[in-house]
């Protein structure tokens, strides 16, 4: 049973679990390249967990998530080059041939989806951005494993073919997407805002007399 009163050892124990837990928000990054391997399925399952930790008015559980790995990628990369076609009509298929290798860059590929209850009182916007937390808790879990993640978007993400293929339906959305790999190599730390161009503090103001 847990004592109501943490003793010294405890506390010890609780600051220095934060410290780890501080350490891997703050040395997230983004990664590309990204190669095998990927995490398996037991960190997978870890991963989603993760995801479905996230914030969300009402209980609505928007998010959508769609594995794809292994040889399913080869029919992504297929519905890649598709989109790239129906752009640029009239040029042969073999000139978008290239875009298959979108699908195979990572050993894992998560499509990202929210599905919206245009019934409830809560705001599409709401629904959106829980989505997006729980896609910043994946990026948190994936890293903590030792894995690497890339969230992107690109005009595939918006074409009514794409969220087809992936088989959303009417009342969802595609997002975007989270490529995940193994780092290749050690990347030198991008340079991150200062904290205080970001964050003020609000003073109540003097009301007049
Ligand atoms: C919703 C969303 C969509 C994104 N789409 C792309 C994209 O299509 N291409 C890209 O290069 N970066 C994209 N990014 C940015 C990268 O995921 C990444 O955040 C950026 O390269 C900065 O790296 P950092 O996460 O290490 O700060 C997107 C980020 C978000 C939040």
């Amino acid at each position: 049973m847990n004592s109501p009163i943490p003793n010294a050892a405890l506390t010890d124990h609780a600051s220095s679990r934060a410290q780890i837990v501080l350490d891997s928000l703050l040395s997230r990054e983004s990664h590309w390249p990204l190669a095998e391997p990927g995490p398996n399925d037991a960190e997978l399952a870890q991963i989603f967990d993760a995801a479905l930790r996230a914030p969300d008015h009402a209980r609505l559980r928007p998010w959508r998530f769609v594995l794809v790995r292994g040889d399913a990628r080869g029919a992504l990369g297929d519905v890649l080059v598709d989109l790239a076609c129906a752009r640029a009509p009239g040029e042969p298929r073999s000139a978008h041939a290239h875009r298959r290798q979108k699908a195979f860059a990572t050993p894992v590929v998560i499509a990202l989806g929210a599905a919206v209850d245009s019934t409830s009182h809560v705001p599409e916007i709401e629904q959106l951005m829980s989505m997006g937390a729980a896609t910043m808790n994946l990026l948190n879990a994936i890293h903590a494993l030792g894995y690497g993640g890339f969230w992107a978007t690109g005009d595939d993400t918006y074409e009514p073919a794409m969220h087809a293929a992936l088989g959303f339906g009417p009342s969802e959305r595609l997002l975007g997407f989270l490529f995940v790999g193994t780092p290749q190599r050690a990347q030198r730390p991008a340079s991150r805002p200062e904290r205080e161009a970001f964050v003020r503090e609000w003073k109540a103001p003097t009301r007049g007399q």
